[in-house]
């Protein structure tokens, strides 16, 4: 019975799975292509259950010790080889499985700062377009972040502004491609060769596009050398659980050689037990997600990637041509990826979020960052293609809908009211409200620091024990 934790005696598995469906038919729908964030969706019939047999072949394997369990060293280097053929890697190329980009990109950071034990107070440059991500890094590893802006036209970072940045106690400088906000790529080349004339490590956050720019650029796409290919460049992660489609919890962090990547390892031997040598953060990890992607690699493959990532760049281009032909609606980045954004002019992009909602399209509203206006981010996957000409009429319905609406008025209650209470006001009762603008439009109107304390609170109000 839900709401009873543990039962006394154990249920029968049918009634627990139907538990679960119960409990999942409240979730946004992760298939059927009209979901444009959290979930990756390339369309193909059969391959979850293909997935799901290899994660149940090594769910008990574990990560632990790659001697005990050499199938799991078997699977992951054959990972980390493909994402190393993909992205421009060489004969010295090396990396590891990761449970995700975050973890990947903590990993990128406690190497370059393991690998400047010289450097007291270790520094990193990250263009404001970054992951935050890398943020959490920072703070979780102790390293101070040097922001470098980015342009509020071309959404890039400048060079020479990384350059600048670049101090005696940098030990790394990141970039993107893309980043995940607006789907632009940074200009790789010449920020890894400022970061290398200085001495200074030079991480890619491909996590988002690495699987699909190589892809891209064979279908035309003029895409920018971003990888291991470009001098300078000294790591780079993907996310196979992103554009390689695999189950969640699988990233290929790849370093450009060995040395580089030797103070990534944590080991410990001044204890009793086991001497423990990890090259990531997690120490028993379970072998499922790696297997689940060594299947849905292996049986996607090369041509069926090609194949996967031209069927999403119809569906960007499709995307695209819909909002440019909707009045008041602006691409507020150009096409250089699988991300769409785009923003209203003369309407309020929140309430167009909750329009398309209403008519079926989950998509990513984003704050106003600096000069940049709040907007709607679309994560494109090739599952949106056969969807892609319902999306046209229904943004068309969604936006008069909007203007008609007018802008949302902040819900009149101030945001130091006591949690419960400012949840009641805002519509919240078992869910979600039916429309979250009113939410968006305070948040949008709030300083970063506020929203951050005022969602971890909400976070922690949802997140209690179920008794
Ligand atoms: C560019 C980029 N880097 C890092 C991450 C973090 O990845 P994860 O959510 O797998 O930790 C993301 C996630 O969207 C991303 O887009």
């Amino acid at each position: 019975m839900i709401g009873m934790s543990l039962p006394k005696d154990g249920l029968p598995a049918e009634q627990v799975l139907d538990e679960i469906r119960a409990l999942r038919a409240a979730d946004r729908p992760t298939h059927g292509g009209r979901l444009f964030a959290y979930v990756y969706d390339p369309g193909l019939d059969g391959l979850d259950e293909l997935a799901m047999s290899a994660y149940a072949l090594a769910a008990h394997v574990n990560g632990l010790d790659p001697t005990a369990f050499p199938s799991l060293l078997a699977m992951e280097n054959t990972l980390v080889g493909a994402a190393a053929t993909l992205l421009g890697g060489g004969p010295d190329t090396v990396g590891n499985v990761t449970s995700g980009g975050t973890e990947s990109l903590m990993l990128a950071v406690k190497a370059a700062r393991d690998g400047a034990p010289g450097v007291e107070r270790p520094r990193m440059v990250v263009p404001v377009t970054g992951h935050a991500a890398f943020t959490k890094a920072a703070h979780y590893l102790g390293v101070a972040l040097d922001l470098v802006p980015a342009s509020p036209s071309t959404l890039r970072p400048a060079a020479e502004d990384v350059a600048a940045a670049i101090g005696p106690d940098t030990v790394l400088v990141a970039c993107s491609a893309p980043a995940y906000a607006h789907g632009v790529v940074d200009p790789v080349a010449e920020i890894a060769a400022v970061a290398s004339a200085a001495g200074v490590r030079c991480h890619v956050d491909a996590c988002f596009g690495g699987w699909t720019l190589p892809y891209l650029r064979r279908l035309g796409v003029d895409v920018p050398p971003f990888d291991l290919s470009v001098p300078g460049v000294t790591s780079i992660s993907v996310d196979l659980h992103k554009y390689a489609y695999t189950p969640k919890g699988v990233s290929v962090l790849l370093h450009r050689d060995a040395e580089l990547r030797r103070p990534q390892y944590f080991a410990y031997a001044g204890w009793p037990g086991y001497t423990m040598v990890n090259p990531v953060i997690s120490s028993t990890r379970s072998g499922g997600p790696i297997a689940a992607a060594y299947a849905v690699l292996r049986h996607i493959g090369d041509s069926g990637y090609l194949a996967l990532a031209s069927r999403t760049l119809e569906a960007v281009r499709s995307l695209a041509l819909a909002v440019s032909g909707v009045e008041g609606l602006r691409l507020l980045a150009p096409l250089e990826s699988t991300v769409v954004c785009f923003t209203a002019d003369s309407f309020d992009v929140f309430v167009l979020a909750d329009e398309l909602a209403a008519r079926g399209w989950h998509t990513q509203p984003q704050f106003a960052y600096g000069e940049l206006p709040a907007s709607i981010h679309l994560s494109v996957t090739a599952s949106v293609a056969p969807r892609v000409a319902e999306f046209g009429p229904d943004l068309a319905a969604a936006a008069q809908a909007a203007r008609a609406a007018g802008p949302v008025s902040l819900p009149s209650v101030s945001l130091d009211t006591p949690l419960p209470e400012l949840l009641a006001a805002l519509g919240f009762g078992a869910g979600l409200p039916d429309r979250m603008a009113p939410v968006n439009a305070l948040l949008n109107a709030a300083p970063p620091e506020v929203r951050e304390a005022l969602l971890v609170d909400f976070l922690g109000h949802l997140q209690r024990p179920a008794l």
